[in-house]
C-alpha cells in the first residue's frame, strides 16, 4: 500500500489505549482549559485519525506562515495549509507557555475534553501577517468568502505544541456506518485486498456527473476499488447536511455501482472553501488514508467565483515531483452529452457546443428540488433526486 505522507508508519495521535485515554481525560479534567474554535477541534480530529500524518501537533508561527508561503514547513516537511490552534488571547485563559492544557469541544453539548496539548509557545500574528496567510492559502481577503471569515474570526494568538487526541467529537455517534480514521480506511483496504485505490472528495450530493466521474477515473486506472469520503464536518449555511448527502450516495452506490467496489466513507473536517491549497491538502490526507489516486475535477473545493475552474489542478503542476506519492486523476467538466447520450468529459467531445450538454447551474438545481421538481434523469437519478427533494421540501414545511 502507498505510503504515508512524511512517514513509513501512520502515526494517529489518537490515544487507542482505553485505560491511557480515561486516565489522561481524568487529570486534564484538572488543567487549565479552554473551549477551541471549530477549525481547531477539526484539526484535532484529522490529526487523532492519522490523516494530518506526520504532524505531531498545531504549528507554531515561523511554520504556519513558511506553509502558508511555500507549503513547507520550517523543517522542510511539504504540507499545504497552516494547522493552527488560534484563540483570542491567552492571557484572559490564563494560559502560560509550558502549560499542559486540555482543548474542549465546541461542537458538542458541554463541551466535553477532545485533547490535551503541551503549550510550547504562543505567539500574535500581526493583522498584516494574517492577512498575508489569509491570501496565500485562500487567494483572496475577501471576508465575504466563508473560509476568510471563518480563519480570521478564530483571534490572533497562535498556541503551538505537541497534542495528544482523546476523543473524535461527534462523528463516530452521528455518523457510525460513515465516519472513519485514516487508520480504519487503511485497515478496510487491506481487507478487500484493494492495491489500486482511487478517492473520490465530495462535499454534495452526487449527480450523474460526478457518479461517471468516478466510473471513468475507476476505468482508466485499472482502479479495483473507490473510497467516496464525504466532509461531515461544517459547511457553509445552504449547503446540504451530511446525513442527506450520505443517503443519497448510499443509494446511489447500491443502485449504479458494481457490489463491493466501493467504500463510503467520511472525515470530521470543516469545508475550508481553499480551492487549489485545500485540493492539495485533500491529496495528502488520502495519501495518508492509502488511496493512490485522488479526483479532481472543475472548481474543486470552490466556492462562488474566487478560483478558476482549473486552478486546483494546475497547482500540482508547481508542487516539487517528490513532494507527495499519491496521484491525481484531472477530470475535465463533465456532463450528459445530448448527441452520445451519455455523460462525458468536454475535452473529448471537441465537435459538441454547449447546447449539446445538459448544464444546470446549482442554484437552479436547487430551485427545482425545492420545487418537487425532479432534474432531468440525465442530470440526476431519479432515486437520489427524490432524497433531495424530501430533504428540500421539508425545509419549507
Ligand atoms: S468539493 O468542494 O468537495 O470539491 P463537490 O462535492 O461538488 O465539491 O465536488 C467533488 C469533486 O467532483 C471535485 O473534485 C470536483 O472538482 C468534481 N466535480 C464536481 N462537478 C463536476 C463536473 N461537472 N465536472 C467535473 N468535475 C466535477
Amino acid at each position: 500500500m502507498i505510503k504515508p505522507h512524511g512517514s513509513d508508519e501512520l502515526n494517529p495521535l489518537f490515544v487507542y489505549d482505553p485505560a491511557e485515554n480515561e486516565k489522561l481525560k481524568r487529570e486534564a479534567s484538572e488543567l487549565g482549559n479552554i473551549v477551541v474554535s471549530s477549525a481547531t477541534a477539526a484539526n484535532a480530529v484529522m490529526m487523532g485519525g492519522g490523516y494530518f500524518n506526520p504532524l505531531t501537533g498545531y504549528m507554531n508561527k515561523a511554520d504556519a506562515l513558511s506553509v502558508a508561503r511555500d507549503m513547507h514547513t520550517t523543517s522542510g516537511l511539504f504540507w499545504p495549509t497552516p494547522v493552527l490552534n488560534l484563540i483570542d488571547s491567552a492571557g484572559a485563559h490564563h494560559i502560560r507557555e509550558g502549560d499542559t492544557i486540555a482543548l474542549r469541544d465546541p461542537n458538542m453539548e458541554d463541551h466535553p475534553i477532545m485533547a490535551v496539548m503541551d503549550v510550547e509557545a504562543i505567539e500574535e500574528f500581526s493583522d498584516a501577517e494574517m492577512e498575508e496567510m489569509t491570501r496565500h492559502v485562500y487567494g483572496t481577503t475577501d471576508t465575504e468568502h466563508p473560509g476568510v471569515a471563518e480563519f480570521n474570526g478564530q483571534g490572533k494568538t497562535a498556541l503551538s505544541g505537541p497534542v495528544k487526541v482523546l476523543d473524535l467529537s461527534y462523528f463516530q455517534h452521528e455518523f457510525p456506518d460513515t465516519f472513519r480514521t485514516a487508520v480504519e480506511i487503511r485497515n478496510e483496504i487491506t481487507e478487500r485486498g484493494w492495491k489500486n485505490v482511487v478517492a473520490f472528495q465530495t462535499r454534495n450530493p452526487m449527480h450523474r456527473a460526478h457518479e461517471e466521474l468516478c466510473h471513468m477515473a475507476m476505468d482508466r486506472l485499472g482502479a479495483d476499488g473507490l473510497v467516496i469520503h464525504m466532509l461531515l464536518g461544517k459547511l457553509k449555511p445552504g449547503d446540504i447536511p451530511a446525513p442527506v448527502r450520505d443517503s443519497s450516495i448510499r443509494k446511489m452506490v447500491e443502485l449504479y455501482f458494481p457490489p463491493n467496489s466501493v467504500m463510503i466513507s467520511g472525515y470530521g473536517f470543516d469545508m475550508l472553501y481553499a480551492g487549489p491549497r485545500e485540493a492539495v491538502l485533500h491529496a495528502v490526507f488520502r495519501q495518508n488514508m492509502g488511496a493512490n489516486h485522488l479526483i479532481v475535477g472543475r472548481d474543486h473545493a470552490g466556492v462562488g467565483d474566487y478560483y478558476s475552474d482549473f486552478g486546483a489542478q494546475e497547482i500540482f503542476d508547481t508542487i516539487p515531483d517528490d513532494a507527495l506519492e499519491i496521484e491525481i486523476f484531472k477530470a475535465d467538466h463533465t456532463a450528459y452529452s445530448k448527441k452520445l447520450d451519455k455523460v462525458v468529459m468536454m475535452r473529448e467531445a471537441p465537435d459538441h457546443t454547449k447546447e449539446d450538454f445538459v448544464l444546470l447551474s446549482g442554484t437552479r438545481v436547487r430551485e427545482m428540488l425545492g420545487n418537487g421538481e425532479a432534474p432531468p434523469p440525465e442530470f440526476s437519478r431519479p432515486e437520489v433526486a427524490q432524497i433531495l427533494m424530501d430533504y428540500y421540501q421539508g425545509l419549507d414545511g
